[in-house]
């Protein structure tokens, strides 16, 4: 199999609303982005994933794009993105960016075309009935919005101010490949592909996700663009199994590098249930069930995994899964140790590296996600309480993510100058801080940083193979064995102390956030232990 560079590469999330604030208007820009590459660069990261920050008028926070090819002005200019890309690059570091066309804004030329004169060859490049059929949008409500000048209903998946684009149509598919190869052309390190799994969409079947034309779009995209570069490409596919995963992300296939794969993020709510309905007892031997599946079923051969356990549309895993009280430092990296480890290329979200957690969110008020806002409009019409939705809306809403990045512990975390911030700062940011976290040689960042030389160095990390061990249902312990040399991944996911036997000898330890030694000679491992020994 051939081996390209992100197969060792971990890659960093950022969400730029949310990073760094370097003209104190309170939102994140493109500047304040190069102005923390230094630190980037001392976690190691091998790329950014940078969330969009094209011309938008931000009904979505910039997943609503009115211009491809223009950066929005409250992220700078491109002098400011040629700026970073050039800055990046210097230290090594390669940007990937999103890659939103399944939709545009409603405030895109071609909708305003489309919509204001029904007869330009750009209608064709939205999705327009007589009739709406009983399609829901992710985000609530019918996805179809009536425009009274044609009479016609367009569909939107997301917000109406999201209209999904007509791949069926040859001059707009085109139109997209060139403003990736504009992209290309800039030295960018790939593409992030938002809800990549919709493109294939029919309608008027009811068929969103994963229609039947999808992989040869995929593929067109593929010869037209980034196939001719050595580019990492990651789609976004909600509903991936591991068979699917194959399809996209078999060497042979000439479609994308990898997939995000959601199986695991399910168990954040109830079986079948609305994410609202959130879970927030870990089911470990569910995950583990998952994780093995994922693990083994992608063989090097067949495809690749991505890693992750945040992004901007979940929950902080720690708020959730870890514990943020007294284990935060130790089940943050717990969580680590056993991500990274597998097969895959992992995936940092901004604020993860520190252990940052969710928002303490009291009102509506301070809920800017239009996700959430929905939600919670909708929820109340049924009869919900206020209660009832801000205990969903503080676990599992999409703001949790996007509170700003908390860099030390002055005014606004030192995200920004000004006086308040777009989203309101963790007021856990005296404790919880990158300067911090940096000035203690024992904090979560450096077993990121750990982590992410593991990734770059250690090639069993690529090529050995996973099985997953028995043992309590508490503890997630895998071995990964290539020819004579085998690693055993051991990680308590509690608060309890749990009795396993793992080994009796190792040779040495790849890395750990607790005694090792006395946890496997004691047969006992503490509340969130977690390491790596080499055996032999
Ligand atoms: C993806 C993005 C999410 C966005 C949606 C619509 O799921 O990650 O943030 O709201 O697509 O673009
Ligand atoms: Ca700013």
């Amino acid at each position: 199999m051939q081996k390209h560079w992100w197969h060792k590469a971990t890659i960093y999330q950022i969400y730029p609303k949310s990073f760094m604030d370097a003209n104190g208007d309170g939102i994140g820009d493109l500047k304040g982005i190069t102005s923390k590459l230094d630190y980037l660069q001392k976690l190691g990261i091998t790329a950014i994933w940078l969330s969009p920050v094209y011309q938008s008028p931000m009904d979505d926070n910039g997943y609503d794009i009115s211009d491809y090819e223009a950066i929005a002005d409250i992220f700078g200019n491109m002098e400011d993105m040629d700026e970073l890309l050039v800055e990046a690059n210097n230290r090594g570091i390669k940007i990937i960016m999103d890659l939103v066309v399944n939709h545009t804004s409603d405030e895109h030329a071609w909708f305003i075309e489309a919509r204001d004169h029904p007869d330009s060859l750009k209608r064709d490049y939205y999705i327009w009935r007589n009739q709406p059929n009983d399609l829901l949008s992710v985000f609530g409500g019918s996805a179809w919005q009536y425009d009274e000048k044609s009479g016609q209903y367009y569909l939107h998946f997301f917000s109406k101010k999201q209209p999904d684009l007509n791949w069926e149509n040859a001059a707009l598919r085109q139109k997209i490949y060139d403003m990736m190869n504009f992209w290309i052309a800039k030295g960018i390190g790939g593409f992030r592909m938002d809800v990549i799994d919709m493109i294939g969409k029919i309608p008027d079947q009811k068929i969103s996700g994963n229609g039947p034309k999808l992989h040869d779009y995929i593929k067109e995209m593929n010869q037209a663009t980034f196939g001719q570069h050595d580019l990492l490409t990651v789609g976004e596919t909600w509903g991936a199994t591991p068979e699917i995963a194959k399809r996209y992300s078999n060497p042979e296939g000439q479609e994308l590098s990898m997939v995000f794969q959601f199986e695991h993020i399910g168990l954040q709510h109830k079986p079948d249930t609305p994410k609202w309905d959130y879970e927030k007892e870990l089911d470990v031997p569910a995950l583990k069930k998952i994780f093995e599946k994922w693990q083994t079923d992608l063989e090097l051969t067949q495809g690749w995994n991505s890693l992750f356990w945040d992004n901007h549309d979940l929950p902080r895993v720690l708020s959730i899964w870890g514990n943020t009280g007294i284990y935060r430092q130790k089940s943050s990296k717990a969580l680590a140790i056993l991500l990274h480890l597998m097969r895959g290329t992992p995936y940092i979200y901004q604020g993860e590296e520190i252990g940052m957690t969710n928002y303490p969110f009291a009102s509506l008020e301070e809920i800017n996600d239009i996700e959430s806002l929905n939600y919670a409009q909708e929820a109340l019409g049924k009869g919900k309480t206020k209660e009832q939705i801000m205990n969903s809306i503080r676990m599992i809403g999409r703001d949790n993510a996007r509170t700003p990045m908390q860099w030390n512990d002055t005014d606004q975390a030192g995200f920004s100058a000004a006086k308040s911030t777009w989203l309101p700062v963790n007021p856990n940011y005296k404790d919880i801080n990158a300067a911090a976290a940096l000035a203690d040689p024992d904090s979560i960042f450096y077993t990121y940083q750990k982590l992410v030389q593991l990734r770059k160095g250690e090639d069993w990390l690529i090529d050995a193979d996973f099985e997953l061990l028995e043992t309590p249902d508490k503890v997630f312990a895998y071995k990964r064995s290539l020819a004579a040399e085998s690693y055993l991944i051991a990680v308590n996911l509690s608060d309890e102390e749990q009795s396993v036997e793992l080994t009796d000898s190792y040779k040495d330890t790849i890395i750990s956030n607790t005694d090792e030694d006395q946890a496997l000679t004691s047969h006992k491992l503490q509340p969130w232990d977690a390491f790596c020994v080499r055996l032999g």
